[in-house]
């Protein structure tokens, strides 16, 4: 998409992070934006800022994307509102650290809803909108590295995140195959400092049981300690709103802004080729000894 001004967007999780950084860039480029999050206190700040940057006009909608009536309910109201839409970006997102083992299954439904399902729930009913305008329009999907590579950690995360990749990927194929006028994209970064590790502020009610003994393991609080670090130690969040929306300007699929992955990608891709067994060991040296090189 060349050219914004004017143009419709739904953003999701756009009250703090990357999908607040996004709004920001679709208000300087003039756009209309359908803003959604679950968190509708912090979202009513978007508005104003938005239309102080120079949007078109802001829509907030408090929504939990991993309800499929709740995201019926944002097209319905962009479609009444504005009568189409142009741009789709599904960044909401949480993260759940730990090993997946002893996660309580209410956590695995969390994630995949959260994480999957909502892209799943806004394309389904968006694509034939923007198929029908026939315009052309762009869907960007923010994954995650974790969604190219895997590592020790962090499974229920890493499954979903490939998982959204494959939903891209697959989609797009379909799409080129159909002739739509819809380019798709997946945004795949590393560690950026967020507010992601504090996703268990995000968790909604149908997925509390305080009661669960999970949640006061050592496990837990771990999984929780490492999440805060990495995000905390990660990349400053300041360059990724332009660099997403000059990628969705070129039409790129693959937005994935640190190289420093690509090793591990290279490795993990030659063992598919190579019918090898991935060993984590093996790997960690090999990681190890890049970095010494260094
Ligand atoms: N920060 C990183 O290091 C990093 C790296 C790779 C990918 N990502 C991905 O980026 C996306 C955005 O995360 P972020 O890092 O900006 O974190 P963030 O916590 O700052 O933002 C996530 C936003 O999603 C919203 N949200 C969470 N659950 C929701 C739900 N059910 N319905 C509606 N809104 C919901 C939150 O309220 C929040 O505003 C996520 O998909 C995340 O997995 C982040």
């Amino acid at each position: 998409m060349k050219d914004f001004k004017g143009r419709v967007a739904i953003i999701t999780g756009a009250a703090y992070g990357f999908g607040n950084e996004f709004v920001k860039q679709a208000a300087k480029r003039g756009m209309k934006i359908v803003a959604v999050d679950i968190m509708g206190d912090k979202l009513q700040e978007v508005g104003p800022m938005a239309m102080e940057l120079g949007a078109e006009d802001v829509t907030l909608i408090t929504a939990d994307v991993g309800i499929y009536e709740e995201t019926e309910r944002v097209v319905k109201t962009t479609l009444e509102k504005y009568g189409q839409i142009d741009l789709l970006m599904n960044n909401a997102g949480i993260a759940i650290p730990g090993d997946g083992i002893n996660l309580p299954l209410r956590d695995w439904d969390w994630i995949v809803q959260t994480n999957l399902m909502s892209h799943v729930y806004f394309m389904r009913q968006v694509i034939p909108v923007m198929k029908a305008q026939g315009t052309h329009c762009n869907i960007m999907n923010t994954c995650s590295v974790a969604g190219v590579i895997n590592f020790v950690g962090m499974v229920p995360y890493y499954t979903v995140k490939h998982a959204a990749v494959a939903l891209a990927e697959s989609t797009n194929y379909e799409l080129q195959a159909m002739g739509a006028d819809i380019a798709m994209g997946v945004f795949c970064p590393g560690y950026v400092q967020t507010n992601l590790d504090h996703s268990e502020e995000y968790r909604p009610a149908r997925f509390r049981d305080d009661s669960d003994p999970y949640y006061q393991s050592e496990e837990f609080f771990k999984g929780q300690a490492a999440a805060k670090y990495v995000i905390e130690t990660g990349a400053p969040n300041d360059i990724y709103g332009d660099l997403v929306f000059k990628a969705i300007e070129e039409d790129e699929f693959y937005v994935l802004p640190h190289v420093m992955y690509d090793g591990i990608l290279k490795i993990q891709t030659g063992e598919k080729v190579q019918r090898k067994t991935p060993n984590i060991h093996e790997l960690q040296a090999m990681i190890a000894a890049a970095k010494a090189a260094k």
